[in-house]
């Protein structure tokens, strides 16, 4: 049932002057997915290497959703494989090493927390004992600054908007300083100047070593980050490789698009707001 590990693509072809040696953060091998009756995953292959900012796209039911899901173990997969850090998904206990930041919806959450305990929620996954250390709780005052929401840290998350309970959810994967970080469209909703600020963080956390997969609809201010895209469209991968020059509205016909990798530089970011 599983894919051979020893022929995932990426790593057939090592270069000579530099081994691979260590496998990669996410492999998924001709993963299939069905959501009720319908096939959403039809065969995926999805590679990310240590280090590696990759950018899932694909126009919406596309299938981007359900392959994140899959690989953090929310949607059993019918058919292939999934391993994480080396590891087969289904033996694969490690989830501090994975921040996870699953896509808004419009649902409200039903536990009215703070935004504070929400947060700590992220960084107590990866405890073996439910209380906190004085470096547990910097992690967690200093992601909930990082998103902009110190002022808010005792507000219940039912109180926030939409796009500051996007944060918040940023927040809390950050809180556990994960090695591999998962966000499904965090740009969804909040304003300019927050996808300014999670740019840089994100810049921050790469710097640092981590692995990022992002679920987007369009590059924008994340856009010098990536490294790599895959695109998904109706469940199949229709490109791996480097980001395309338009996505999303940038496609549309007439639409002239200068690649600003200036930092700093207000981006145009139409589908997000
Ligand atoms: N719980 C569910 N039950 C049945 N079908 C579902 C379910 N969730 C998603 N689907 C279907 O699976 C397909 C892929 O959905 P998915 O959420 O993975 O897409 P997506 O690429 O993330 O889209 P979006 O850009 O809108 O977030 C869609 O056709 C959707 O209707
Ligand atoms: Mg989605």
């Amino acid at each position: 049932m599983e894919a051979t590990p020893a022929m995932d693509p990426v790593i057939s072809e090592p270069v000579m002057s530099e081994p691979v040696t260590s496998e990669p953060v996410i492999s998924v091998r001709g993963g299939t997915a069905a959501l009720g009756s319908r096939p959403v995953l039809r065969g995926i292959d999805l590679t990310v290497n240590r280090g590696e900012v990759v950018a899932l796209l694909g126009a919406n039911g596309s299938g981007k959703s359900t392959a994140v899901r899959s690989v953090i173990g929310q949607v059993p997969l019918t058919g292939g494989g999934i391993s994480l850090f080396g590891t087969e998904l289904r033996r694969f206990r490690d989830w501090g090493r994975v921040g996870y930041v699953p896509q808004r919806t419009t649902a409200a959450s039903g536990v009215p927390a703070t935004v504070r305990e929400v947060v700590t929620s992220g960084r107590l996954s990866r405890k073996r004992f439910g209380w906190l250390s004085r470096a547990d709780r910097a992690a967690v005052e200093r992601s909930i600054e990082l998103v902009g929401l110190a002022d808010r840290a005792r507000d219940s998350v039912a109180a926030l908007s939409g796009g500051q309970h996007q944060r918040v959810l940023i927040a809390r994967a950050l809180a556990a300083d994960p090695e591999l970080l998962i966000m499904d469209e965090p740009m969804a909703g909040i304003d300019l100047a927050s996808q300014e600020i999670l740019a840089s963080t994100l810049r921050e956390q790469v710097a640092g070593g981590a692995t990022v997969l992002l679920v987007m609809h369009e590059l924008g201010p994340l856009e010098p980050l990536i490294d790599r895209a895959v695109v998904l469209r109706d469940g199949c991968v229709v490109h791996d490789g480097p980001p395309p020059k338009a996505v999303g509205q940038h496609a549309l016909p007439g639409h002239d698009h200068v690649h600003p990798h200036a930092a700093g530089e207000p981006l145009r970011t139409g589908l997000l707001t």
